[in-house]
């Protein structure tokens, strides 16, 4: 009997024949564009050996022992895997593979554009054009103005390849200093990914706790993983303890950020602005969500490694951890569980 997996999108193309190409599975894949519907997932794991599955799926000690004791692997669609109960893979030395170096470019790149639009008010601005505004707000000397990238003192809550990527398009715009902090505060950094820490001009330093990075960064850049630990650690305690023209950006996990105290924040001016590619419950953002009643608020629907080549890439990376993971293979990136 050939080994059975799920599958739970249609994979660019590229990914797509390199699944089909081993002709030794038997293959059941959900094809709608939409995410995954849950009892299909259920009812068709059960019997299966690997998974691939995207981040919007939610793999759960009840999706692991419905598919039974023949299943070896889950190929996740993602750098983070919160959606994925590692302890329940880990009892059972069930494999996880993930995407995390192939995006790293994409996100950091996003998390600039998000920098830039959240300092220099591009969606507030943009929107203002669009509403058919500019004709009354001529050419003015503080029309728009907000801070400046040179010069600030940039924040890391999380300082893996992402946050070192970033840091390395942050170098050219003349930043003055670097905070971060990792699970392990105080400590440096155990892996330079880019020699960029090394070879920098410039002070980047591990913080002693977040208080002092809230309190002395002019950019707090979100980009740990979502864990017990850093659920809400950004709330009405980190914002109090932020900059005025402080902006905070988000391209981690919803969660990391109580959305009430940064609406709250931003209602106040205890900070200046902020930049979103995720948020607590998304997709799940209607129109009359308080944070798009936010000027200085820019959100944009989970997108960070959405570019062409980078999607392609993880789509191809996934199936081949899928691959390796049914044959006992090497993936190209496992999480130590
Ligand atoms: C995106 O958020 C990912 O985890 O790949
Ligand atoms: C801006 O347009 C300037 O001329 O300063």
């Amino acid at each position: 009997q050939r080994p059975k997996v799920v599958v739970t999108r249609q994979l660019i193309d590229e990914a797509q024949k390199l699944l089909e190409a081993d002709t030794d599975l038997d293959i059941v894949q959900w094809t709608s564009d939409q995410p995954c519907d849950r009892t299909w997932l259920l009812e068709h794991a059960k019997g299966a050996s690997g998974i691939l599955l995207m981040l919007s799926d939610t793999c759960d000690e009840e999706l692991i022992s419905t598919s039974g004791d023949q299943l070896k692997v889950i190929a996740s669609f993602s750098v983070g895997t919160d959606h994925v109960d590692r302890e329940a893979l880990r009892k059972r030395k069930i494999r996880l593979g993930y995407t995390p170096t192939c995006l790293t470019d994409a996100v950091a790149d996003l998390t600039v554009m998000l920098i830039l639009m959240a300092q220099r008010r591009a969606g507030e601005a943009m929107g203002k054009v669009i509403q058919g505004q500019w004709p009354q707000m001529p050419w003015s000397p503080l029309l728009m103005t907000g801070p400046q990238i040179g010069g600030s003192t940039v924040g890391f809550l999380g300082f893996g390849r992402i946050g070192q990527a970033t840091l390395k398009r942050l170098l050219p715009f003349g930043i003055s200093r670097v905070l971060y902090l990792t699970s392990k505060p105080g400590q440096p950094v155990k892996e330079d990914h880019f020699g960029i820490i090394k070879d920098a001009s410039i002070p980047i330093e591990p913080a002693k706790d977040w208080e002092q990075l809230a309190s002395e960064s002019d950019v707090v850049i979100v980009g740990c993983a979502l864990t017990p630990d850093t659920k809400h650690l950004v709330g009405t305690e980190f914002f109090s303890n932020m900059k005025k023209f402080a902006v905070l950006v988000n391209i981690a996990r919803g969660p990391v950020v109580d959305t009430d105290a940064l609406i709250t924040a931003l209602d106040k001016e205890q900070i200046f602005g902020a930049g979103l590619d995720v948020i607590e419950n998304e997709p799940n953002i209607q129109a009359d969500h308080p944070i798009l009643r936010q000027p200085r608020c820019v959100l944009v629907p989970h997108i960070g490694s959405a570019t062409i080549a980078t999607r392609v890439q993880m789509a191809t990376e996934t199936v081949q951890n899928l691959l390796a993971g049914l044959k006992g293979e090497a993936m190209v990136n496992e999480v130590e569980l």
